[in-house]
């Protein structure tokens, strides 16, 4: 067990929570106030990488979703900023430790969908890693997980149909598709946004898939969903900036945590299937 779950399991007195959820750029309140029971800064937890992108808090937040016990990520690390991609695998590592169940992703992407504007919401069912890196290259920690892990359901069928129903439930228009990792931190140029298309993307983005990897390997079951915040380059004029992708995060917001915590009250967990 990593040092930062021990700390994490201390200062809570050894509360489980049943679902993780990292909060993407420009995303940055989950709780109400009153339903929070703990809050950890990632500097006090010696495992974790310190976010330094602007939009991302930094803090490991414990509380409570329709009395499900809930534990949120405000904000990430990404490989564009420096990190050793092989420390972007502690914070799910934790996740794990602490006995969460499954873990909700969430980030902001550009669309390679005419029709899925800025503000969309997307589930991602599988990824294309174009990042060039994956935190589970090196040495295997067989504590975690197989040396090769199977990826060929990474976003998983049995919740990513639970969170479909729930949107559609709530009248929620949800698309579907794939996403693809670039490393960053330019945004993509317009022949990658091809290529990615062709490829059969309907999403880009700088992070998530460092995670998923990681999820799989110790069989902690992943749903993500992307924000878009803008046409990819090159399907329009204007030019792409982080801004950008901060303020359009920020008026999708409310939709989105609504559907999560929709989800985390209502989901039924496969006890059965993949945990260790
Ligand atoms: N590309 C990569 N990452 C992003 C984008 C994009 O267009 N929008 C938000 N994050």
């Amino acid at each position: 067990m990593l040092e930062s779950s021990k700390i994490f399991l201390t200062t809570t007195n050894n509360i489980n929570p049943d679902v993780a959820i990292i909060l993407g750029s420009g995303l940055t309140n989950f709780f109400e106030k009153k339903d929070v029971l703990h809050s950890m800064s990632y500097e006090k937890l010696p495992d974790f990488p310190q976010p330094t992108v602007q939009g991302h808090a930094g803090k490991m937040v414990l509380g409570s979703v329709h009395n499900r016990k809930t534990v949120c990520l405000y904000g990430r690390s990404h490989i564009y900023e420096g990190h050793d991609p092989k420390t972007l695998a502690n914070p799910i590592r934790v996740l794990k430790d602490i006995g969460c169940k499954l873990l909700i992703v969430t980030n902001a992407a550009g669309s390679l969908i005419q029709d899925m504007t800025a503000g969309s919401l997307m589930i991602i069912n599988d990824h294309i890693n174009w990042s060039g890196h994956n935190p589970l290259i090196g040495k295997n920690d067989e504590r975690y997980g197989p040396r090769f892990p199977d990826m060929s359901d990474a976003y998983h069928k049995f919740y990513r149909d639970q969170l479909k129903e729930i949107a559609e439930k709530n009248d929620l228009k949800l698309f579907e598709g794939v996403y693809c990792m670039y490393s960053g931190p330019n945004f993509e140029t317009p022949a990658e946004i091809k290529a990615s298309k062709i490829a059969g993307a309907s999403a880009v983005g700088m992070s998530t898939v460092p995670e998923v990897l990681v999820a799989n390997h110790c069989s902690l079951p992943v749903v993500a969903i992307s924000v878009i915040t803008n046409l990819a380059a090159g399907m329009n004029k204007t030019k792409l900036s982080h801004q950008e992708t901060l303020e359009n995060a920020a008026l999708a917001e409310e939709k989105l945590i609504n559907l999560i915590k929709n989800f985390v009250r209502d989901v039924k967990f496969d006890d059965t299937s993949r945990n260790n």
